[in-house]
């Protein structure tokens, strides 16, 4: 088997006294699209910039792109496009300026071929001189992308790259993010979208600097073994009145349907029932989702 794109173990950082990342492992295999989820500041950009040469680690080891992460921190970020999680181009500069810029420091042979075969593949050509500050959400993330390709990297590290961005521009964001890994990028993608997690090969699921799981979305749905019902056209006093009884860890209302979800099945299956026969509505069961597994973890974590 090929050597993994990113293998770290243990990794670890603090600020002051904060502990932020606290033994991270990783490992991450060639044109895969791996996720990387967790609350607000459980340290998905940190562990970021842990991995593409940015910030030395406090502790642990590990290679990226075959080197140490620790000693070779310049050779990796040649090989590396960073998406970092706040537009960082020039917004009095337009698109093909930002672009040239970006060659330039890359010192890139051809920098016009390149940029205008960047230009091209992304779809900017036709806003090529327009200015980067008056761009919208889905144009900039397209030419953030643009700039971090230009190089020709082996890793992709993607930091909230669609935050904010329309349906119709993430999804195209994604088919273009999966057309990349085809052809053999490997993709690192922090995000808080559901059904981006859903479109990853692989996920890590991190909260207070700690890994609570890791695996396919299937895997981790399995690991978590919630139990979902939903109960449709439920009563307005149904959330209240659910949510305390045995088995229900989660009441959600979803328009006028419940999701009711908890770790053990039969318990919340006895008293899904006994509700649904009492107050005469229809109760399922359901699949789970990543999002009630995700929050699952996080109760069963507790605050830090
Ligand atoms: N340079 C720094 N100095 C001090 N504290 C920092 C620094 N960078 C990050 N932190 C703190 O470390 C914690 C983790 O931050 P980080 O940005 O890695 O989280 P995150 O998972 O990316 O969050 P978000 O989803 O909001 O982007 C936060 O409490 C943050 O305030
Ligand atoms: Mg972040």
């Amino acid at each position: 088997m090929s050597v993994p794109v990113i293998a770290v173990q243990g990794l670890c950082k603090s600020f002051g006294s904060q502990r932020v990342v606290d033994g991270l492992d990783l490992t991450v295999e060639r044109g895969r699209i791996y996720g990387f989820l967790g609350p607000n500041g459980s340290g998905k950009t940190t562990s970021i910039r842990m991995l593409c040469g940015l910030l030395t680690p406090d502790a642990g080891s590990g290679t990226c792109l075959g080197f140490d992460v620790l000693t070779e921190s310049a050779a990796i970020k040649r090989r590396v496009g960073y998406m970092t999680q706040r537009f960082s181009w020039w917004e009095d500069l337009s698109i093909e300026e930002n672009l040239r810029f970006a060659a330039r420091m890359h010192d890139l042979r051809e920098p016009r071929r390149v940029v205008d075969q960047t230009l091209e593949r992304l779809g900017l050509s036709s806003r090529r001189r327009q200015l980067a500050g008056t761009l919208s959400g889905g144009w900039k993330q397209r030419l953030a992308l643009a700039a971090c390709l230009m190089h020709q990297p082996e890793l992709l590290l993607l930091d909230e790259p669609t935050a904010g961005v329309d349906p119709k521009a993430r999804r195209d964001f994604w088919s273009e993010i999966h057309a990349l890994a085809r052809e053999g990028l490997t993709v690192l993608v922090s995000t808080h979208y559901m059904d981006e997690a859903e479109r990853c090969h692989r996920l890590a699921y991190i909260a207070y600097g700690k890994l609570l799981a890791e695996g396919t979305p299937a895997e981790i749905l399995q690991t978590v073994g919630l139990s979902t019902w939903i109960i449709e056209a439920a009563p307005a006093s149904a959330a209240a009145e659910l949510k305390d009884r045995p088995g229900v860890e989660q009441v959600v209302p979803f328009g006028l349907r419940l999701h009711v979800s908890g770790a053990d099945a039969e318990t919340l299956a006895a008293s899904v029932s006994a509700y649904a026969e009492h107050h005469g509505v229809v109760a399922a069961r359901a699949e789970s989702s990543l999002e009630d597994a995700f929050i699952a973890l996080m109760r069963g974590r507790g605050s830090p």
